[in-house]
């Protein structure tokens, strides 16, 4: 054992290569930091890129309801059950899920649940580390006073300025990917924990003060209308899906990431308490977010539905009329690239995890080695806009196929698996005492909807994709 009187977050980066004991791969140095650190997970582009974005082309109110129902009903089961197998394993998603397989007397074959979220984790970095670099090279437009007066058409063609340029979308995912592979790859004690401390609350009262500016600038009862009430003649079925994956997307779920966060989490925290503040967390900022860009939307006269590009090309009319814009929005790019950093972060961690743990590689070499092939995935993605716009498999760019494949089917299917192990597979008991739910009603629901309930509205949304129902 190494210093086991010294534990902390931070011990889990530079955790040597061989480690594999619970007690030397440290944990969280508090309950508080373990919320931080699953809030910075979970709060990403998810909720302030793409959560507005699809509500638009979904029609607003009525998919919003659908994807609170299925924050409640399948996000935050999931969201537990991972956390758990994560404590109890203590190890990457694919060794935990190993170690509580042979634990239960099941098969080992359990783990490719993990290596499944690893893969998946992969995938989701390829087209992530694109939009957050869209984010950054916001920041310096921003800055320069480039959105000063624009209207909703200057804004588009500065935007599509961006994209049609590969150069500059290359140069600046690779900053965020390098920052991410900094990170993860030097230890992220000090520099996560601290930066999440501020940044969380910052981006916060940042996004409160937007929707307040909204409220008097913009539409603000069109947005409401928008949001709330709900018009289901608007919702298609491919919308619910869009909802169900999306409820994935944003608590971070079906890739191991909350179980490679699990795994450092302190023996005595309530599971339970802290999901429900993560999922709460998180869906705070997605209203939010959609309560800041829609009255700029119809007062506008933005189309909702326009797309990946909506906020980048709403704010920015926002920051080129109110005072002091340049600087805000330079702040809020700078906010936004910081909590898709906390996201990409635990995109990689379980891929990472498990290249050290399972193969004894050093830390800085799967750092590199990811990094290399996510360049490589990256670029693929950002020449979609431009050179290879035309090349599409299934009538989807390779962005739009990452998007798609990751939401619609890995995503789920990494989630699916993850309920029928912890409702199928591991025992009632030790599941009740790992998760430490007091109350037996609340076990009881939980795990009656981890058992039935969540594998079969997986299951429905699989058939449905592929035509059946
Ligand atoms: N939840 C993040 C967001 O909304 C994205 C993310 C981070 C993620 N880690 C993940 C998605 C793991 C799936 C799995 O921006």
């Amino acid at each position: 054992m190494t210093e086991p009187s010294r534990l902390t977050a931070g011990s889990f980066a530079g955790a040597s290569a061989t480690a594999r004991s619970a007690s030397s791969r440290g944990l969280w140095s508090s309950r508080w930091v373990f919320f931080l650190a699953a809030t910075g997970s979970a709060v990403g582009l998810g909720n302030i890129w793409k959560f507005p974005y699809i509500t638009g082309a979904n029609g607003g109110g009525a998919f919003v309801l659908v994807y609170i129902a299925c924050i409640l009903t399948i996000g935050i089961p999931l969201l537990m059950a991972e956390v758990m197998i994560g404590r109890r394993g203590r190890q990457n998603p694919a060794g935990a899920m190993g170690r509580l397989a042979r634990e239960a007397g099941a098969s080992p074959h359990w783990r490719k649940v993990g290596w499944l979220g690893a893969f998946t984790g992969f995938l989701i970095l390829g087209f992530y580390l694109v939009v957050a670099g869209w984010a950054l090279a916001y920041v310096p437009t921003a800055l320069s006073g480039a959105f000063s007066g624009v209207d909703g058409q200057a804004s588009g063609a500065l935007f599509e300025g961006l994209l049609a340029d590969p150069g500059r979308l290359a140069l600046y995912g690779l900053a965020v990917l390098a920052a991410t592979l900094l990170i993860v790859g030097l230890g992220v004690r000090d520099g996560l924990e601290r930066a999440l401390r501020l940044l969380m609350p910052g981006l916060f009262v940042l996004l409160l003060g937007l929707v307040g500016y909204a409220a008097v600038a913009g539409d603000f009862a069109a947005a409401l209308r928008f949001l709330f009430v709900p018009d289901f003649s608007q919702l298609s079925a491919k919308g619910v899906l869009l909802a169900l994956g999306h409820a994935f997307f944003t608590l971070s779920l079906g890739c191991g990431a909350m179980m490679a966060y699990g795994s450092y989490l302190p023996e005595g925290t309530s599971i339970a308490r802290t999901s429900l503040l993560v999922a709460l967390a998180d869906t705070v900022v997605a209203l939010l977010a959609g309560l800041a860009i829609f009255p700029l939307v119809f007062a506008n006269g933005l189309e909702p539905g326009a797309g990946p590009g909506l906020i980048f090309v709403t704010l920015p009319i926002a920051f080129g009329q109110m005072p002091l814009g340049q600087l805000v929005g330079g702040l809020f790019f700078v906010m936004l690239v910081l909590a898709a950093v906390t996201s990409t972060i635990s995109l990689s961690e379980p891929g990472i995890a498990w290249l050290t743990e399972r193969f004894g590689i050093r830390r800085g070499r799967a750092v590199l080695l990811t990094g290399s092939l996510l360049a490589l995935l990256g670029t693929a993605c950002l020449l979609s806009f431009n050179h290879w716009a035309e090349y599409q498999l299934f009538g989807r760019t390779v962005f739009d196929t990452m998007d798609y494949l990751t939401a619609n089917w890995l995503m789920p299917l990494g989630g699916l698996g993850t309920v029928l192990f912890t409702g199928w597979v591991l025992r009632r008991e030790l599941v009740h005492e790992a998760v430490g739910i007091g109350r037996p009603g609340w076990f009881s629901l939980w795990w009656n909807l981890l058992r039935y309930g969540t594998p079969v509205a997986i299951v429905l949304v699989f058939l449905n994709l592929i035509g059946l129902v």
